[in-house]
């Protein structure tokens, strides 16, 4: 992660290694970009009547010897049209600058961009989306290469200039809180990203526990087979029975808030690999289910920003994990299990195995009395179909939460679209011979695997998040997204700032 600080003062007094000032386009200067340009005796102007540059979005140019400033070096961001500054044309400008920069003799920086007004994202949330962005844009999954490539003199310190000297205070403790989102995110991304040979159930369980010793005040459990056995986990059983490798339900409790506040329970699917099992996947792509652990992930991220940002509420990580995989013992088409809830479930489809895992564990999850109840998985390629790779899928049986996560979706920029849960759809699941089917058919299938769930949550106030168009995404560059951490971050961060109002 690069070094983030925030100051306020103006262009042409400050001593850096280089200045980064924004021209919108056509070849109209910032606020900052004009005071330089003034002292400069037009400098600035004239380069960019020659053509060297116009502002549009993400072109850079780098100059040297500006004269009557303090600063070594000038790098100019082209913003776009002032007009539609808003937060993607922001994100572009503060990437291109990272992008320009390395390789560019400065390893430090002073950006005047995070002084410019951005259409619907007012401060703070600028620096954070800043710092975002950045260290979005900066991540690499390199550990299992041999060699890495990395710029010679990268960017190292970047300090954000802030309009009002009395918002200092402020602005450094959300870039804090920025650099503490980047380390969750980043966390989910690894995992995500390490492949099913290297991330299996134990691995996942082993990287809870480390969390642990990382922030003492987090705890973890972890339930091995026979505990679960005993209990009656019928179905998160049944799904494992064709791997070798062992299942595991992992616990994670970050009791920030008061002894006895009903916590906020994330469960997360933990599909290490996901081939289908007898009912085999397609060969194409197949690589990719090895991100059927996402929202396992997204839960160990968002425990770690819990903790490093000693969140005063409760927070409960519930991860079921298994490999599911074809085997002499492997469950069948047809077999009928017993769920922890005391429902039966005629398993029709081996494939179906995240809502068979995500039951027990959901189930489990009425120990904690929660207040609120949210399972994050890559559940169905349906949900892909109905909502493409923009939002992830929601589901509620409570109008305030489905609101509440509607929102930090919105100002986080991680962004939910709400899919129904009625009646209508349950009998898609009828069985003739257990008390469900675990699967409704083609048509509707992100519903009918939500209807599942529903089964399961009655209780409580409940949200399911589909990630499966979100988590990751395909081809050329390949690789977690991260989502939705940002999101129940940002969600998590609203609960616990209102508790504390
Ligand atoms: N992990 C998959 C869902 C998935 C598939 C996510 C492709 C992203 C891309 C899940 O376990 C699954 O296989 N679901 C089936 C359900 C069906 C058998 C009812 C699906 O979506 O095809
Ligand atoms: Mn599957
Ligand atoms: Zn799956």
């Amino acid at each position: 992660m690069l070094e983030y600080s925030a100051k306020s003062g103006s262009p042409e007094k400050q001593r850096t290694a280089c200045l980064v000032l924004g021209i919108f386009e056509t070849r109209k200067l910032s606020p900052a970009a004009e005071l330089v340009d003034q002292a400069s005796e037009g400098l600035i102007g004239s380069i960019l009547r020659r053509g060297d540059m116009d502002g549009k979005a993400g072109d850079t140019l780098l100059l040297h010897h500006v004269p009557n400033i303090q600063a070594e070096r000038v790098l100019l961001v082209g913003l776009g049209k002032e007009r539609e500054f808003d937060l993607k044309a922001y994100q572009k400008a503060m990437v291109a600058t990272v992008q320009a920069l390395n390789e560019r003799g400065s390893t430090e920086c002073v950006s005047f961009l995070s002084e410019l007004p951005v259409k619907g994202c007012e401060f703070p949330d600028n620096l954070t989306q800043a710092v975002l962005s950045i260290e979005n844009a900066r991540y690499r999954f390199d550990q299992l290469k041999s060699k890495r490539d990395e710029p010679r003199r990268p960017l190292r310190r970047l300090t954000f200039v802030i309009p009002h000297r009395r918002d200092l205070l402020d602005a450094e403790a959300t870039l804090r809180q920025a650099a503490a989102l980047v380390t969750g995110i980043n966390l989910t991304r690894d995992l995500a990203n390490l492949p099913g040979n290297l991330c299996t159930p134990s691995y996942l369980a082993d990287q809870a526990r480390k969390l642990t010793e990382t922030y003492p005040q987090l705890s973890t459990e972890v339930l091995d087979e026979s505990r679960m056995e005993k209990l009656g986990m019928g179905a998160l059983l049944a799904v494992a029975r064709g791997s070798a490798q062992p299942p595991k339900l992992i616990v994670m409790e970050h009791m920030g808030g008061e002894a006895g506040q009903a916590p906020v329970v994330l469960v997360g699917k933990g599909v290490t690999f996901d081939t289908g099992g007898i009912s085999l996947k397609p060969g194409e792509k197949m690589d990719e289910m090895k991100y059927d652990m996402s929202g396992a992930a997204t839960v160990l991220g968002l425990l770690s920003i819990c903790a490093e940002l000693q969140l005063p509420i409760n927070v409960v990580g519930i991860v079921p994990t298994v490999e599911n995989m074809p085997d002499g013992q492997a469950i069948k088409p047809g077999d009928i299990v017993t769920s922890l809830s005391g429902q039966t479930i005629e398993i029709l489809n081996t494939d179906a195995e995240g809502r068979l895992i995500l039951c027990d564990a959901l189930t489990y999850a009425a120990r904690y009395k929660p207040d609120v109840l949210i399972d994050i998985a890559t559940l169905t390629g349906a949900c892909v179909i109905a909502l493409g790779r923009v939002p992830s899928g929601l589901w509620s049986n409570h109008r305030g939460l489905a609101n509440e996560l509607t929102r930090a979706g919105e100002a986080s920029g991680d962004r939910v679209w709400e899919m129904p849960l009625w009646e209508d759809y349950q009998e898609l699941l009828k069985s003739n011979f257990a008390d469900m089917a675990n699967i409704g058919g083609r048509e509707g299938g992100a519903i009918s695997a939500a209807c599942f769930l529903s089964r399961f949550t009655s209780e409580h106030r409940w949200a399911h998040l589909d990630i499966a168009g979100t988590a990751w995404v395909s081809g050329e560059k390949k690789g977690a997204t991260g989502r939705p951490v940002p999101l129940l971050a940002r969600f998590l961060m609203d609960r616990a700032t209102r508790r504390n109002a």
